[in-house]
């Protein structure tokens, strides 16, 4: 009896030894839950699009050769890497980048193409990232936009973006836009 009782604390140490600290690998800005038949991960974090100054962080590419017909812009095309942090604040935690395109793709309203990949760098996530193809409809308060895939833990990802602007400055265009994400895997 004592012998099976020294077993199964040997087995139980071995296996917290093996796994580590099971919270070393979490971040507060994402949750995963297994719900058996698949992983459902909930984020939360901030977009920051900086078109200002000397270092910004989306730069236009392409503009149509005639503007009479560009209404909001109509065939401007953004290259981004925009930083991702954990809190609104621009000197809050960096956890990754969202980096692509988009490009205004609407002719009489605010309607952004979004083809981005947004890659992390924090804790389990490190390395891997999901791709958003959707329609930024960006004069509502609220944008949904779906996830398309996505590599390392969110593999055959689906799912979308919940997204709402925190801050704008309406001269410059800069803004920071929270994002709630998510998304169901199968690992
Ligand atoms: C994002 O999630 C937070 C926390 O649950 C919530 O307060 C906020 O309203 C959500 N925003 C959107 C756009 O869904």
């Amino acid at each position: 009896m004592v012998q099976i009782i020294i077993t199964i604390v040997i087995f139980f140490l071995a296996t917290r030894l093996a796994h580590g600290q099971p919270s070393s690998d979490e971040v507060s800005w994402a949750k995963r839950v297994d719900t058996g038949s698949q992983v459902v991960t909930t984020m939360q974090f901030y977009f920051h699009d900086t078109l200002s100054g000397n270092n910004p962080s989306a730069i236009k590419v392409a503009q149509p050769q005639s503007s009479s017909n560009s209404l909001g812009g109509f065939g401007n095309l953004m290259m981004v890497d925009d930083p991702l942090t954990e809190g609104p604040d621009k000197t809050s935690k960096l956890i990754g980048h969202a980096r692509g395109m988009y490009g205004q793709a609407a002719q009489n309203d605010l309607g952004l193409i979004m083809v981005l990949s947004y890659g992390f760098t924090e804790g389990i996530y490190k390395d891997s990232s999901f791709s958003l193809l959707s329609l930024n409809p960006a004069m509502q308060t609220v944008r949904e936009m779906a996830v398309v895939g996505g590599t390392g833990l969110f593999r055959l990802a689906r799912g979308y973006a919940l997204a709402q602007t925190y801050w704008i400055d309406p001269t410059t265009g800069d803004a920071i836009v929270g994002y709630n994400v998510t998304i169901a895997t199968y690992i």
